[in-house]
Formats: C-alpha cells, sequence, structure tokens
C-alpha cells in the first residue's frame, strides 16, 4: 500500500499545469496554411481511386518516359535494373516466402500510381505529370501483364485493376481496417 502524502504524480501535474501556461505564450512564430499549400501535399491516392486526379495515358506513351526518365535506373523494359536497385517487372506468384516482392505483389493498382506520383523520379520526385503517371502506371502494369498493352488508364479503370496478388493477404485484425 502507498502510504506517502505527496506522490511524484502530483508534482507532475503541477509541473503540466506550468507548462500549459507557458505554451500560450508563444513568440507568434509561423503563418496559417491556405489550401493551395495543402492541396501540393494532399497527393494521396486511396484503393478505390478516392484522390486520383484527371488526366490519361497508354502503356505506348508511358513507354517513351520511361526510357527518358526511368530506364537508367530500373532498367530497359523494367527488368536489369542499376545496382541495389528492385526491377520493375517481376513475378506474380507469391507461393514462397523468398519469391521477389515487386510491383505485381501490389494489393492494389492505384499504389502504383502513389508510389510513382510522390516519390519518382528518384532523384526528382514530384515532377510527373498527372497524364505521365497514368502512361507509367500503363507500361508497367503492361510489362507485368496485367493489363493488355493498349488497355488506357484513367481515374476509372486504374482502381479496376485486379492485382494478382490482392486476394493473398492475410487481414490480423479486421476491426481495425
Ligand atoms: C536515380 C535512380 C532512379 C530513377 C531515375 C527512378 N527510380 Fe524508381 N526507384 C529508385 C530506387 C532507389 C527505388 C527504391 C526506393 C526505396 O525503396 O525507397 C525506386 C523505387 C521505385 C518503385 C517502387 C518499386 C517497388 O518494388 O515497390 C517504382 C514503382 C518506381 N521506382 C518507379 C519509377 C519510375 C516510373 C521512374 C521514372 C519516372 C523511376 N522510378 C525513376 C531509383 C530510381
Amino acid at each position: 500500500m502507498c502510504t506517502r502524502k505527496s506522490s511524484p504524480f502530483a508534482l507532475l501535474l503541477v509541473l503540466a499545469f506550468g507548462a500549459g501556461t507557458a505554451v500560450a505564450e508563444t513568440p507568434g512564430l509561423g503563418k496559417p496554411i491556405n489550401e493551395a499549400d495543402i492541396a501540393a501535399w494532399n497527393i494521396d491516392v486511396l484503393p478505390d481511386g478516392t484522390g486520383l486526379p484527371p488526366g490519361s495515358g497508354t502503356a505506348t506513351q508511358g513507354a517513351a518516359v520511361y526510357s527518358q526518365k526511368c530506364a537508367m535506373c530500373h532498367g530497359e523494359n523494367g527488368v536489369n535494373p542499376a545496382a541495389g536497385i528492385l526491377p520493375l517487372v517481376g513475378p506474380s506468384k507469391f507461393d514462397r516466402i523468398d519469391t521477389m516482392k515487386t510491383v505485381p505483389y501490389y494489393k492494389y493498382a492505384t499504389t502504383l500510381f502513389d508510389v510513382m506520383r510522390r516519390s519518382m523520379p528518384y532523384q526528382m520526385p514530384k515532377t510527373l505529370a498527372n497524364d505521365e503517371l497514368y502512361a507509367l502506371s500503363a507500361y508497367i502494369l503492361s510489362l507485368n501483364k496485367i493489363i493488355g498493352e493498349n488497355d488506357v488508364m484513367d481515374a476509372k479503370t486504374l482502381p479496376q485493376v485486379k492485382m494478382p496478388n490482392r486476394d493473398n493477404f492475410i487481414i490480423w485484425a479486421p476491426d481495425k481496417i
């Protein structure tokens, strides 16, 4: 049983109240963020396509962008990449633990768009136009034989692409999603 009259917890409470007063007296730094600033960062794309911008592209258009902006690292046609970089074309069956997990491993096709939009090209992220992103999505999905060579990718078609590994994920905590 605890018999002490003034516990360390009481001291903590005093400190917390003290800190609250100090926070109220800010030095007045910063400025309110505006909608345009938020929009530039608010670029995530959800599995159902929420967040996809307008635009469209095909594999043929994507091939041209790819050879100019991506092949030097990821290799011609998404294979034989530079040392230490994963290829973009890989196996579509994941029945072994050591199978290389590349783009076909993704659960949703929109993840590919999201990854490229926020982080590629590696040395110049956020420089790809929306049409380029759709075209690159079409090209990489078609190289992996997940869509046809002539399929057009846009905000409507991309979320409808069924990734080969989609049904193989196990949800451990269904109440958390
Ligand atoms: C300077 C080298 C470089 C260039 C150019 C580059 N990438 Fe990458 N890319 C990388 C590296 C390194 C990674 C791994 C990054 C990581 O895991 O954090 C990567 C990862 C990726 C991934 C994720 C792969 C996976 O298995 O999940 C995709 C998709 C991708 N790049 C697409 C592109 C596309 C499309 C372009 C051209 C517009 C491009 N990259 C240009 C270096 C590059």
